[in-house]
């Protein structure tokens, strides 16, 4: 399947007159956020929404971004023991939601979102406050699971489990692969 070229893009924060009202996803609830909520959500400085673009115009996918932490615990509070350590939690940009419309998936755009997640990291690390991880909560989905998406990216799954969701995280000192 042929992917869309990253020149081809254009990435916006998003604003009150975007036009988001078609986006489309077999996981409603991911549309009816960014319809709904992610614009209220950023008014109240909770998350920010950023918007991708094909140079046509059309809105091929999003993702909500916010502040977060990893407790360490288990297998992880050991691995971080044994580089001297020894926080409770250490900080973390959270993929709050990341959804590409229905008509654009398998083109690379999902790839593009999380490059971009991780270089938003990188720049609050390099220019502001400490972030060490990106985490997320994968939605398990029986006929269409993101976490083989997720994994091919380098993120590892959390050991504890939530009902219909996997936690996973992606350590930005060791578990960076960036696709271009
Ligand atoms: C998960 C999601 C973001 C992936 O976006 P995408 O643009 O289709 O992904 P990419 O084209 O960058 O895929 C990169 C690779 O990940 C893997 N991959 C992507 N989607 C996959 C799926 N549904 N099942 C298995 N592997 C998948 C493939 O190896 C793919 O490479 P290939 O197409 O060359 O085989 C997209 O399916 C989506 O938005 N789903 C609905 C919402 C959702 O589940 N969001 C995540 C919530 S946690």
């Amino acid at each position: 399947m042929d992917k869309i070229n990253v020149k081809d893009i254009k990435i916006e924060r998003l604003q009150q007159n975007h036009n988001i009202k078609h986006f489309k996803s077999y996981e409603q609830e991911l549309a009816d956020f960014l319809i709904e909520d992610a614009l209220n959500n950023q008014n109240n400085q909770i998350s920010v929404t950023y918007l991708w673009f094909l140079n046509t115009g059309e809105l091929v996918g999003y993702v909500t971004l916010l502040n977060d932490r990893i407790n360490l615990e288990g297998e992880l509070k050991e691995i971080f023991r044994g580089k001297g350590i020894g926080y409770h939690s250490l900080p973390a940009l959270k993929i709050g939601r990341l959804c590409v419309d229905d008509n654009f998936l398998r083109k690379g755009i999902g790839t593009m979102i999380i490059d971009f997640s991780i270089k938003v990291a990188f720049h609050i690390f390099e220019k502001y406050s400490g972030c060490r991880f990106i985490v997320l909560d994968a939605k398990r989905n029986a006929t269409n699971d993101p976490i083989h998406f997720y994994k091919k990216l380098g993120f590892k799954e959390l050991k504890e489990r939530r009902k219909g969701t996997t936690p996973m995280y992606l350590d930005l000192v060791s578990d960076i692969k960036l696709s271009a």
